[in-house]
């Protein structure tokens, strides 16, 4: 079952979903979309909340930027890469696959 649909999923505006226990940011970059753990590995900053540039994304509490494709730390305090999910996206659906 999708867990959202590509359509409502804004450029630029993550979004938080829960699923099998996981708590995931989902971020749409022009027509891919990826999929992080949305818990910070510097701290408990949720990373849905923050910014979006090209395939980074940006930790609103101390700053760490993240690659959202491959999940590595790109910038301190973050030294830690996040988990990544991969997203299979069909017609206009998108499912996070765990
Ligand atoms: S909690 Fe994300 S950079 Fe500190």
């Amino acid at each position: 079952m999708a867990d959202m649909m590509l359509d409502q999923l804004e450029v630029g505006k993550p979004v938080k979903i829960e699923k099998d226990g996981k708590t995931i940011c989902v971020a749409r970059v022009g027509d891919e979309v990826f999929a992080v753990d949305d818990t910070c590995s510097h701290s408990e900053a949720s990373l849905s909340e923050g910014e979006v540039t090209d395939f980074k994304i940006e930790c609103w509490l101390h700053g760490a930027e993240f690659d959202l494709r491959t999940g590595v730390a790109l910038t301190l305090p973050a030294n830690i890469s996040l988990q990544t999910y991969a997203v299979k996206i069909d017609g206009n659906s998108v499912t996070v696959q765990i």
